[in-house]
């Protein structure tokens, strides 16, 4: 059996010798594809593969058509939205993600950028703390119960928004559970965005929701760029001047966010939630003892077509 990494933004080092040791300990070959420029170069690698390692790189049905051979795809991370699942479904090939792997690192992210916007960006004027500010958390997956459990320790009050976890859930963790998505916006200071990008939630953040969020108030985007209106978040922000909004992804948008709203506008150059070392080893080494045990045994955990 041979598997691939094909990973255009690569794992760490440590996490590949990882990958590497699970792999060729069940007697398969790993291959590796990384900072692929073109799309050629993936058809190109996925044609003799049974299996591949994914981040956020996408598998359509091109890619499905072309591995002939292939058997299983695992997303080393949360998000499956890059996977055509119906694709994978017709050419009969499994697909998973290693829900959990990297919630850690994108809520220590999702929180860095809470700082930094508080703090004007670092520019030496004076800011505000996020001690007793009012943290919303729009969905209450595993990044979000993480950035609630960091957020504590910052003395944050937080609030949580999910369409599908029960209340009890939410404030077992001693986080309030809100009735709506609007009232969530309407009564927190920050709102940090933990929701997946599907149809439902495509440009769902708009400005009828954003536009009662109190003065001063700061988007957190560690979640999708698909999630946010554009043009809406530029007509709030082109009224409210003390909107500020912040994002590990950057929007299509992103060179007039930066011409029209500087000191109040930050995006990541590349999404780097999940790029530290230690979610590349957790989520990685999941992705390789996932791809060895749908093989080997016929385990589909954590599958998701
Ligand atoms: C995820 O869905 O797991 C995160 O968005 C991280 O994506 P990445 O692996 O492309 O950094």
């Amino acid at each position: 059996m041979k598997i691939l990494i094909a990973t255009d933004k690569p794992f760490a080092k440590v996490a590949v010798d990882g990958i590497r040791e699970e792999i060729e300990t069940a007697g398969y070959e790993l291959v590796l594809l990384e900072k692929y420029t073109e799309k050629a170069q993936l058809l190109d690698a996925v044609k003799d593969v049974n299996g591949i390692i994914i981040r956020s790189d996408v598998i359509d049905a091109e890619v499905f058509e072309a591995a002939k051979k292939l058997k299983i795809v695992v997303r080393a991370g949360a998000g499956y939205d890059n996977v055509d699942l119906n694709a994978a479904t017709a050419h009969r090939v499994c697909v998973m993600n290693t829900p959990g792997q990297n919630a850690n690192a994108v809520a220590e992210l999702a929180l860095g950028l809470m700082v930094y916007a508080v703090r004007n960006f670092y520019n030496g004027t004076s800011g505000t703390e996020l001690t007793g500010k009012k943290l919303g958390i729009h969905a209450y997956g595993n990044v979000g119960r993480n950035v609630a459990r960091i957020a504590k320790g910052f003395g944050m009050e937080i609030r949580a928004y999910d369409a599908f976890c029960p209340k009890e859930v939410i404030e077992k963790d001693g986080v309030k559970a809100v009735d709506s998505v609007e009232e969530l916006y309407k009564t927190c200071d920050m709102v940090s965005l933990h929701i997946p990008a599907t149809p439902e939630t495509k440009n769902s953040i708009n400005y009828a929701l954003l536009k009662d969020m109190p003065k001063g108030a700061v988007l957190v985007n560690t979640a999708r760029k698909e999630v946010i209106d554009e043009d809406e978040l530029i007509r709030l922000m082109d009224e409210r001047g003390d909107f500020k909004y912040v994002s590990d992804i950057m929007p299509a948008a992103h060179a007039k966010f930066e011409e029209r709203f500087a000191g109040r506008y930050f995006s990541t150059p590349k999404k780097m939630g999940a790029q530290t070392a230690e979610a590349n080893v957790n989520a990685g080494i999941a992705a390789a003892k996932q791809i060895v045990g749908y093989l080997k045994d016929g385990i589909d955990r954590f599958r998701v077509n």
